[in-house]
């Protein structure tokens, strides 16, 4: 089978010197899109990489592939991740991963909340705040957190996106809105352990593969914040344990918690949903990445898969085959 892959790289993007420092963190780099070329080939298919944007696209009309492997997080707006897929569906080219409107949904870090919230999953209690002036009305209690409301790849998340008072709330809006050209997502912060859950599948054949607890090594438990500066040094600053050193009762309600969101989203074939427990231990639903980090030695749902069970190449396979049987290829 011919698949095209589709991506978009760091290199391919001019930094803005005046933006803020991790404005292309979300792109892949070069070793991730040989990885999964490695494996599609190893499994017997035709691996051709066509990239993002306008090359995406004069590659599409100019020789369709039998399937897309859409790892493209776009460009420009809180839709970018829908760019891929909705190529596809106009083309009507079978593609990875979920569809565009789950794709825009869940980029949106509020409304994602918000439709999950509306079908029983517990999330933290939330504000979109477009400057500080909407401050004087919040009702949410400290500690929170500030994160900007369409970023992924903690894009704006700094050990100090927690905050204690009032001061440090209105600090980091005035940063968020600032630099990053979007509202805020206020949100409260769940002082309990933090877990990322790796899902495969669709509907109600979605199953979750494993979960990973991230337990920081220096950062205090109840503070810690999964940020840029800690994601850049993974390998001192947390570590992994697959599974979770818990009583398996709140691994399996982890679990839960994260395919309740999953399935309220209409993801398939694949995501990584993150889950911390609030102070009383009900896990709770931050956010879900339907377009996981596949690099193979430090995408988060790699890790976790692998140490599950499942290696490299049966995640890759599993993607593939999920895909392909949405469209009654196998
Ligand atoms: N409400 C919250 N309570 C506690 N920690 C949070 C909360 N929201 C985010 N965090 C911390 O910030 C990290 C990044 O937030 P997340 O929403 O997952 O954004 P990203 O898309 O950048 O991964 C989380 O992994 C977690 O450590
Ligand atoms: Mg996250």
């Amino acid at each position: 089978m011919r698949i095209g892959i589709a991506f978009d790289l760091k290199s391919d993007f001019e930094a803005d010197p005046s933006g803020p420092e991790d404005a292309l963190e979300e792109y892949d780099n070069r070793a991730t899109v040989d990885a999964i070329a490695g494996v599609l080939t190893e499994l017997g298919h035709t691996a051709e990489l066509f990239g993002g944007g306008r090359r995406f696209i004069e590659r599409m009309l100019a020789s369709p592939p039998d399937l897309v492997f859409n790892i493209a997080e776009g460009q420009g707006s809180r839709s970018r991740e829908a760019h891929v897929p909705a190529v596809c569906e106009m083309l009507k080219v079978p593609c990875t991963h979920s569809d565009p409107l789950t794709l825009s949904v869940t980029l949106d870090k509020a409304i994602a909340k918000r439709i999950a919230a509306s079908l029983g999953v517990a999330t933290p209690r939330f504000a979109v705040v477009e400057s500080t002036a909407d401050l004087r009305h919040l009702a949410l209690a400290f500690p929170m957190i500030v994160k900007p409301v369409f970023e992924g790849s903690s894009i704006g998340i700094r050990r100090h996106s927690r905050v204690t008072d009032a001061a440090g709330l209105s600090r980091e809006v005035t940063r968020i809105v600032g630099d990053y050209d979007q509202p805020a997502l206020v949100e409260e912060f769940c002082t309990g352990p933090e877990f990322t859950v790796g899902i495969l599948g669709e509907g109600s054949a979605a199953r979750a593969i494993g979960v990973m607890e991230i337990v920081p090594r220096k950062a205090r438990a109840e503070e810690f914040v999964y940020s840029l500066e800690v994601k850049r040094d993974w390998e001192n600053e947390v570590e992994y344990h697959v599974p979770p050193r818990r009583d398996p009762a709140v691994v399996t309600g982890i679990a839960a918690c994260a395919l309740a969101a999953y399935r309220a989203l209409g993801c398939r074939d694949v995501s990584r949903v993150d889950v911390r427990l609030d102070a009383s231990g009900t896990p709770c639903f931050l956010e879900v990445n339907p377009l996981p980090g596949l690099n193979p030695r430090t995408g988060d749902l790699c890790i976790l898969s692998a140490r599950s069970g499942l290696p490299y190449s049966g995640l890759i396979d599993a993607i593939v085959r999920g895909a392909l049987s949405r469209y009654g290829r196998i």
